[in-house]
C-alpha cells in the first residue's frame, strides 16, 4: 500500500515537472500546477500571489477557496494587505512558513462574508529563483493549523521548480518583446527602401512631365497627382517613424521635434529642468506626443505647436499645446476614438495622467505628469 502510495507521488511530482516545463502561459500554468500540488499533498485550497518589484501583489491562480473569499471577483483576495504578503515584502520569507493565521479570512469572518469552509490558517511557500523572487504559494485544508516537515519539504521542492518555471517563461517574453521590436524595425526599413522610394519617383515624374506639356489640363492633373504623391510620401515618413523610434537616442525632446518636422509643424520648444528620465517613461512620452502632433496635424488646422517638457527629481511634465481649432471635451464622456484614449492608457499605464483641455476656436493642450521614482 505504501508502495502504491509513493508511485503516486511520483507520477503526480512528473506531471507538475511536466506542466511547469512545457507552459508558456503563466497564469494557466501556475493554475495547472496548484491543482495537481494539492492533490499530491491532500490540501484541500491553494492560491498564488505573484508580486512585483514595488511590493504589489496579484492574484495569479486560485483553486478551491472557499465562498467568503471569491465574493464580489474575488474582491477580498484581490485588495488589502494581509501578512503573507507583507512578511514577503521585508524579506522575512526565504523558506517555507508553516502555518500562519490569516488576516483575509479573519477578517471574513469578522464581516460575515460567508462561508471559509473551516479554513483559518495557511502556510506559505516563496516562490523564487536564485536571487529573483517573484510571489507566494499559499495552501490550506479545513481545521489544519500545522503541517509536517515533510510535507514543508515537497512544497519547497515543487515552490523551487515553479519559480524556475516562472524565470524562464519571463525571459521567453522579454525575448519576444525583442523579436517584435526588431520586426518593426525591419518593416519600417523595408517600407523605407520600397513604397517611399516609389512614392519619391512618382512624385518626381510627375513634377518633370508637368514641365513637357502645354496643354493646361494636363498639367493641372499632372500638379494634382503631384501633390498626392507628395502627401502620401509624407503620411509615410510619419509611419516609419512611428515604427521605428530611432531618435530617441538623443533624447526625447530631439525626436519629438524630430518627428514634428517630419509631419510639417513648426515646433517650439522649451525646456526646464535636468532631463534624466528613466527609459520607459521616455518611451511613454514620446508615443504619447507623437500622438499629440498627429492631432494637431490631423485636426487642429494649425501649422504650429508648442512643446513644453519640465522635469525635476520627482516628476516629469508634458505640454503639448497648438493654437488650432479645438474641439469640445468633457472629462465624463468617454473618449470617442483611440488616440487620446490610448494617451490616457498609456500614461496610466506607468503611473501617470494625462490632462486634455480644449476650447473651440481657441486651441488644444494636452498635459502628461508622470511620477519618477
Ligand atoms: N489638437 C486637436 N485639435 C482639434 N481637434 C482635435 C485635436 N485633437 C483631437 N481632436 C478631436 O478629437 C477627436 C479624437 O481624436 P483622436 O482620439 O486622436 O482620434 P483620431 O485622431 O483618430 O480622430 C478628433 O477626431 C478631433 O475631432
Ligand atoms: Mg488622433
Amino acid at each position: 500500500m505504501k508502495g502504491e502510495q509513493r508511485i503516486k507521488e511520483l507520477q503526480t511530482m512528473k506531471a507538475i515537472a511536466e506542466i511547469l516545463n512545457e507552459s508558456t502561459d503563466l497564469s494557466g500554468m501556475l493554475n495547472c500546477v496548484l491543482r495537481e500540488l494539492l492533490q499530491l499533498t491532500g490540501l484541500s485550497t491553494g492560491w498564488i500571489f505573484l508580486i512585483n518589484e514595488k511590493g504589489e501583489y496579484k492574484l495569479a491562480a486560485d483553486v478551491n477557496l472557499p465562498s467568503a473569499l471569491t465574493r464580489v471577483d474575488k474582491h477580498p483576495m484581490c485588495n488589502g494587505s494581509c501578512w503573507c504578503v507583507n512578511r514577503f515584502n521585508r524579506g522575512q520569507l526565504s523558506r517555507a512558513a508553516n502555518i500562519m493565521e490569516c488576516k483575509r479570512l479573519e477578517e471574513a469572518i469578522e464581516h460575515g462574508y460567508g462561508d471559509t469552509a473551516g479554513i483559518t490558517h495557511h502556510a506559505t511557500v516563496p516562490l523564487s529563483a536564485g536571487d529573483e523572487t517573484f510571489g507566494l504559494l499559499n495552501v490550506a485544508s479545513p481545521h489544519k493549523t500545522l503541517l509536517s516537515e515533510e510535507e514543508l519539504a515537497l512544497l519547497e521542492a515543487v515552490s523551487l521548480q515553479i519559480g524556475t518555471a516562472i524565470k524562464r517563461i519571463k525571459l521567453v517574453e522579454k525575448e519576444q518583446e525583442h523579436i517584435i521590436l526588431s520586426e518593426r524595425n525591419r518593416l519600417a526599413r523595408d517600407l523605407h527602401d520600397s513604397v517611399n522610394q516609389l512614392l519619391f519617383s512618382l512624385m518626381l515624374t510627375a513634377r518633370g512631365t508637368k514641365e513637357m506639356t502645354k496643354e493646361e489640363s494636363v498639367k493641372e492633373m499632372l500638379g494634382y497627382i503631384q501633390e498626392l504623391s507628395q502627401e502620401a510620401l509624407q503620411e509615410m515618413r510619419a509611419l516609419i517613424w512611428q515604427l521605428r523610434p530611432h531618435g530617441l537616442e538623443d533624447g526625447i525632446v530631439c525626436a519629438l521635434f524630430s518627428y514634428g518636422k517630419v509631419l510639417g509643424l513648426e515646433i517650439e520648444t522649451n525646456v526646464q529642468g535636468v532631463l534624466n528620465i528613466p527609459h520607459h517613461v521616455e518611451e511613454t512620452l514620446w508615443r504619447i506626443g507623437q500622438e499629440a502632433f498627429n492631432n494637431c496635424k490631423k485636426h487642429a488646422g494649425s501649422k504650429s505647436a508648442k512643446l513644453m517638457i519640465e522635469a525635476n527629481k520627482h516628476v516629469v511634465k508634458m505640454q503639448i499645446k497648438d493654437q488650432g481649432c479645438g474641439f469640445h471635451y468633457h472629462e465624463q464622456e468617454k473618449l470617442p476614438s483611440l488616440g487620446l484614449a490610448g494617451m490616457k492608457e498609456r500614461a496610466e499605464l506607468i503611473g501617470g495622467d494625462v490632462n486634455i483641455h480644449s476650447e473651440v476656436g481657441l486651441g488644444t493642450t494636452i498635459t502628461v505628469r508622470v511620477p519618477l521614482k
